[in-house]
């Protein structure tokens, strides 16, 4: 049984006001869902504590980054082991805004994800192509890549602790969501890449991102590879968010 997970990425935004706004209602209508969906918050690292105070039972809490070291002399990094160590459950690895925005490399990717599941924390390695890509028909070529070589380090007893969010970048934040067919499509691709890297494919999460929302996210959850998604924009909205969540069969 494979977990079903939808997680809110604030990216870049929120406030103390917005955890104050939208944890309770969140928290407290996560006790009336009964569809077996475990709900993630991944807020800006700064205010992980209080979202975790304001968290209730059944909502887990994950960073959007974190370094390739463990410790040391690296000014304004935070590691896996300090988000376990806060009450972090998730670490995003290889989001495709750090890959465009900041330079972040497959073998720094491959640290970090490696990093995460040391430290006991679940790795959400997001892939995805871009337009120019899927319109040469790399698409798959592209995603497939980016899973071996995000996966690389991952040890024998590690891939329990692997999620593969796969989100095309032309969908990230434009209003233009990948069909569900071909999200589908993506999705069983990835399993078979998983198979390949010797993972127990069929029982790793899979989540879709790129402009999920109340209304588009019951037909790409249906899809039998997708386990759920990351959901960026329309997680800051209390009631589109949890309506994202009952959306899951
Ligand atoms: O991490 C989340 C994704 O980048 C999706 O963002 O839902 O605003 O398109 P979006």
């Amino acid at each position: 049984m494979r977990r079903r997970i939808v997680a809110g990425n604030w990216k870049m935004n929120g406030s103390r006001a917005l955890v104050q706004q939208l944890l309770p209602p969140v928290s407290s209508e996560l006790a009336s869902l009964d569809n077996g969906v475990g709900v993630v918050v991944i807020p800006p690292a700064l205010y992980v504590a209080s979202v975790l105070e304001k968290a209730g039972a059944g909502l887990e809490v994950g960073v959007q980054n974190i370094a390739c070291q463990d410790a040391g002399a690296f000014t304004g990094e935070i590691s896996a082991s300090m988000a376990s160590d806060t009450g972090c459950r998730y670490a995003l690895v290889g989001h495709s805004e750090r890959r465009q925005l900041f330079g972040e490399t497959d073998d720094q990717i491959a640290a970090k994800v490696s990093q995460a599941v040391s430290h006991g924390l679940t790795a959400i390695l997001c892939v995805g192509e871009t337009l120019a890509q899927r319109e040469a028909g790399a698409a798959e070529h592209v995603v497939a890549g980016q899973v071996q070589a995000g996966l690389a380090k991952v040890a024998a007893g590690q891939w329990q602790n692997i999620v593969v969010a796969y989100e095309p970048v032309w969908a990230i934040g434009t209003g233009k969501t990948a069909t569900a067919g071909d999200a589908q499509a993506m999705h069983a691709a990835i399993r078979q890449e998983l198979k390949k890297l010797g993972a127990p494919a069929d029982e790793l999460s899979l989540l879709y991102g790129g402009s999920v929302k109340a209304d588009n996210a019951a037909a790409l959850f249906a899809q039998p590879d997708i386990d759920g998604g990351l959901i960026g924009g329309a997680s800051l909205k209390a009631d589109e968010f949890l309506s994202i969540c009952r959306a899951m069969p």
